[in-house]
């Protein structure tokens, strides 16, 4: 079984990638909904979580582990590969592929606070984005509007408004998802951004990259259908309704 977790619902955009990489494995998803949002939480907490749902992963038979939101990767993922000896997939910010095909040298990042306070984060700006401006906005509010299930409510299109027209108005070409909930609200970040502004998701090239590691254990199942399992330490009103529509 592939154990995928999130703070909430977002992991579900990575899951829905999954599915199509690797139909045939057995998916248990956790959405650590008591504890959402991650991002304004200090790193110490996020680790405890991460090391909590990974046990219980663990005992639940996981033979690899998703860590499919950003923030807990942030925090997480070096800790958890010191301390357990499966194998953890984590989510990137595409910044790389954001910068490597802007025409115009300037690139926006929607993330959490969390995600831009990371090691992982800095470090990946410093390999991939010294030849871009990258213009950095933290996401307030649109983690627990996604968590409503709200998606284009006249309050979410301000947020996203407020958000994402500097980032048009300085010129970005890309705009990174840097957090697993966003891709859920695609759909208006692109109507706010314009026809010429590309939107990456890293979710399909995370669910390749876990295709690629469980095939160093044995052959990923990309055929038929395995089963799959949704759970939550919070509400699961909103997981169960999206869950539905991925599987
Ligand atoms: N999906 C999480 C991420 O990718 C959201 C973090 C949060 O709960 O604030 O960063």
């Amino acid at each position: 079984m592939i154990g995928v977790y999130d703070s909430g619902v977002g992991g579900l955009s990575v899951l829905r990638e999954l599915l199509r990489e690797m139909p045939g494995e057995d998916y248990d998803y956790f959405s650590d909904g008591a504890y959402c949002p991650y991002g304004p939480k200090p790193p110490q907490e996020i680790v405890l979580r991460a090391r909590t749902i990974t046990e219980e992963f663990i005992r639940r038979g996981a033979e690899m582990i998703v860590v499919a939101c950003n923030t807990a990767t942030a925090a997480a993922i070096s800790e958890l590969r010191a301390r357990y000896i499966l194998p953890f997939i984590g989510m990137e910010p595409a910044i790389k592929p954001a910068a490597l095909h802007s025409a115009s040298g300037v690139v926006g990042v929607l993330a959490t606070a969390g995600t831009f306070k990371g090691r992982l984060y800095l470090d990946t700006l410093a390999r991939f984005a010294s030849d871009v401006k990258v213009i950095e906005q933290v996401g307030t509010g649109l983690v627990e509007a996604v968590e409503r299930g709200d998606f284009d409510s006249p309050q979410v299109e301000a947020l996203l408004r407020r958000y994402i027209t500097p980032m048009v108005e300085a010129g970005a070409d890309h705009i990174v998802l840097g957090c697993t909930h966003y891709p859920f609200l695609e759909e208006a970040i692109r109507r706010i951004a314009g026809k010429g502004i590309t939107i990456v998701n890293p979710a399909p090239a995370v669910a390749r990259h876990a295709r690629k590691i469980l095939s160093t254990l044995r052959p990923p199942r990309t055929e038929g259908t395995g089963s799959r399992i949704f759970r939550s330490s919070g509400d699961d009103t909103i997981l169960k309704q999206l869950a539905s529509t991925l599987v």
